[in-house]
This record gives C-alpha cells, sequence and structure tokens, in this order.
C-alpha cells in the first residue's frame, strides 16, 4: 500500500480534544518501558526532549519514571499543549517537565543538547522524514539514548480496516478518521532502515513491537567517534 501523507500538525479544536481524552495507556505505557529495558543506565541527572509531545502524557510518564531528570516537550500544536499544559498542572511535575510551543525542524530550544531523545507518533506526520533524524543529531549529546515509536503502515487497505475496527471501533468518528489517516501516512520498518542509512544512523536497530507499533532504538553517534 503507497504512503499517503496527512497533514503534520494536529490544531483542529475537535481532533485535538478527541485525541487528549483518548486511552492511549497501552501503548504509552509499551513506550516508557521499552524506553526503560533498553537503555537501564539512562537517568541519573539531565535533560530528556519529546519531540511532538502532544497532550504530553508521554512526557509526564517519563517525568515521573525519570525523578532526576528535567522533561522537555515541543509541539507545533498549540491547541495540544494547552491540553497537556492542564495536565501538568494538575501534577506535582510543573517544576521538572517544560512544553515548548514550535515546529521542528525551525523550534528554538531551551538547551542546545538533551541527553536523551524519543518521540511517539511524531514519524508518520513529517512530510519528510529525515526532519526528524536531523533534528534528533542536533539536539542530542553523543551517545544519548534515542527511541522513535510509531505506527507502522499496513500492507494492505483491509489491515487499515480490520486495525481501525480494533483499536478504535468505539471511539469518535475524528479520532478513527485520524487513525486511519495516521496508518496510511506511516512508514514502513524497511522504509526507516532506508532513512537511517540515509541520516548516518544506520547503527539505530528497527523492529515492530506491537501488531501496529514499529520502535526505533539507537544511540547518537559521537561525531568524534569516541
Ligand atoms: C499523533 S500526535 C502524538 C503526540 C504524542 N507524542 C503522543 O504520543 O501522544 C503527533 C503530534 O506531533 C505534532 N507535530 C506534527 N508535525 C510536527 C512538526 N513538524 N513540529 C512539531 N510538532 C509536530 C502534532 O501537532 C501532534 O501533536
Amino acid at each position: 500500500m503507497r504512503r499517503v501523507p496527512e497533514p503534520e500538525l494536529m490544531d483542529e479544536p475537535e481532533q485535538a480534544r478527541a485525541y487528549a481524552e483518548a486511552d492511549f495507556s497501552e501503548p504509552n505505557a509499551l513506550f516508557v518501558a521499552l524506553f526503560q529495558e533498553s537503555f537501564p543506565d539512562f537517568g541519573a541527572t539531565g535533560c530528556l526532549l519529546d519531540l511532538g509531545c502532544g497532550p504530553a502524557d508521554i512526557t509526564l510518564r517519563l517525568a515521573r519514571a525519570y525523578p532526576a531528570c528535567r522533561v522537555h516537550g515541543v509541539d507545533g500544536a498549540r491547541r495540544m499543549l494547552a491540553f497537556g499544559h492542564d495536565r501538568i498542572a494538575a501534577t506535582e511535575l510543573e517544576g521538572r517537565v517544560t512544553l515548548v510551543h514550535g515546529v521542528i525542524p525551525q523550534v528554538r530550544l531551551p538547551r542546545g543538547r538533551y541527553e536523551a531523545v524519543v518521540s511517539n507518533s511524531l514519524l508518520h506526520h513529517l512530510h519528510d522524514a529525515a526532519v526528524l533524524w536531523e533534528t534528533i543529531k542536533r539536539c542530542a549529546a553523543p551517545g544519548a539514548p534515542v527511541l522513535v515509536m510509531d505506527l507502522a503502515r499496513p500492507q494492505s487497505a483491509a489491515q487499515v480496516d480490520d486495525l481501525v475496527r480494533t483499536y478504535a471501533g468505539d471511539a469518535p468518528p475524528v479520532l478513527q478518521r485520524d487513525f486511519r489517516w495516521s496508518l496510511c501516512a506511516a512508514f514502513r520498518p524497511e522504509e526507516v532502515l532506508g532513512q537511517l542509512a540515509q541520516a548516518g544512523l544506520g547503527g539505530f536497530d528497527v523492529r515492530m513491537v506491537s501488531d501496529r507499533h514499529l520502535a526505533v532504538l539507537g544511540r547518537v553517534p559521537d561525531p568524534k567517534g569516541l
């Protein structure tokens, strides 16, 4: 099935609300568990960057998982960030979590380099996937752990229908529409491997981690080769 890109930012009011109110606890818990299992030595100190953080559920889960770290989330959709700000205000984590409005790759971040960079469900929104890999190389400190998780594009339209029925059958129509668009806009694992090779991140691992998600795991190479 050919890739069909979708709009980058999720800034429609109804769309942002439906996404922020949906229950993504299963994939979001998987995301944090994957990071923890893959990088058991991470977490003493530092600052973690969440690219395309949306309503900040994963951003907050990471802040809870790493109590000695700060977490910065960035998103280009103000409406999504508004839900994130509300969510943060309802926790005790306000001092350690900062949300930044800006479009990747132009966004100006509060720090030059981060001790870890993560992203969930951003890659398939990008019209040019290289933007994500170049941003990661620019923002991650040498040796920093990276986890990117995203949907993987199914092989056929019938598989898209099955996944929408299984995982969004009871969801509001706008969420069903977005899930369908996202599946059609997502990349195949072999396409992601090609993007990584092109970006000089060929050492990263790409694997399927559920019936609909792929994960990219690796450490940003040290340009000095250390
Ligand atoms: C599917 S949501 C994922 C949100 C969050 N990471 C999560 O897992 O719940 C994708 C988010 O990426 C944002 N986004 C898409 N393209 C972007 C870009 N070029 N710069 C910044 N944010 C972007 C959208 O606005 C949206 O909030």
